[in-house]
């Protein structure tokens, strides 16, 4: 579905991403690991549009998606998950759910005026949508809670209950398990094998995690310095001769990350 062609972004004279290629293929969950400081997520903001690169090039299914901004991927299918905005933080976490799909008739005054019954047409589709999402991602009872009151993993939750109001092909996510405690990081292990499975949703998610990796992820593609260094299942990554020397060479913490 993605194929990254020799990619670089430079910030002044350093190479962040210093020619990656890879490919994340149909229907997979795909795993982005390596030391901190590697060039994920940097290639990710690349890929999402947030970023323009260097050079390189990024297609999708064949078509150049280089440069191109993130809300005309969004509409391709292609989402990357964001934090949720310190103005959406006092909204329910339905609200916020219900924000997130384009184009719907209410945005405009004049809209407003012509088509009142088609927005309630509208609105209570979406409603029915969020209310779905959070039943799926089994936060249903927090349904008239406000996103700002969320714990961090239900936060990480709820960022994944937005890609689900769109019909996204493929979803991006940066460190989703990030200091979450073990009950909910697999209730949202669950809900990522569940869209996948049930959705066909292609994933590629960046994790330090090498056990929540190792459960979702295959294949998994190891970046240092810029470039991609090796991929395969993850017994082949945790085997790779260069993947532990990268690893150790930034100190013990992360020695012990990959082992
Ligand atoms: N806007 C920027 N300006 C200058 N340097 C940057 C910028 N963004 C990232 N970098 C540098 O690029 C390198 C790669 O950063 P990036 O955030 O992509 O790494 P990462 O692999 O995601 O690391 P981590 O696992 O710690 O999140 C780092 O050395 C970082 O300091
Ligand atoms: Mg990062």
């Amino acid at each position: 579905m993605i194929r990254v062609e020799n990619l670089h972004r430079h910030f002044g004279g350093f190479r962040a991403v210093d020619g990656a290629s890879l490919e994340i293929a149909t229907g997979s969950i795909t795993g982005l690991v390596g030391p901190n400081g590697a060039g994920k997520t940097t290639l990710f903001n690349v890929i999402a549009g947030v970023l323009e690169p260097t050079s390189g090039r990024v297609l999708m299914d064949g078509e150049d998606i280089t440069g191109l901004p993130p809300h005309v991927l969004f509409h391709k299918g292609l989402l990357r998950t964001f934090q949720i905005a310190h103005e959406f933080s006092s909204m329910s976490c339905r609200e916020n759910l219900m924000m997130v799909p384009g184009g719907q008739s209410g945005e405009t005054l004049w809209n407003a005026w012509m088509h009142r019954a088609r927005i309630a047409q509208e609105e209570s589709a979406l409603l029915k949508k969020a209310d779905e999402v959070l039943d799926f991602l089994t936060i249903s009872h927090l349904k008239d809670e406000k996103a700002g009151n969320l714990s961090g993993g239900q936060k990480k939750l709820l960022e994944l209950g937005r890609t689900m109001m769109v019909d996204a092909k493929i979803v991006f996510l940066d460190e989703v398990g990030a200091g979450v405690n073990r009950t909910l990081l697999n209730t949202i292990g669950d809900a990522i094998q569940r869209l996948n499975t049930e959705r066909g949703y292609t994933f590629c998610m960046i994790e330090h995690d090498m056990d929540f990796i190792g459960r979702l992820c295959d294949p998994v593609i190891v970046m240092a310095e810029g470039h991609v260094l090796a991929e395969g299942s993850i017994s082949e990554i945790k085997a790779n001769e260069a993947v532990i020397e990268a690893y150790l060479g930034t100190g013990l913490k992360n020695k012990e990350a990959v082992t």
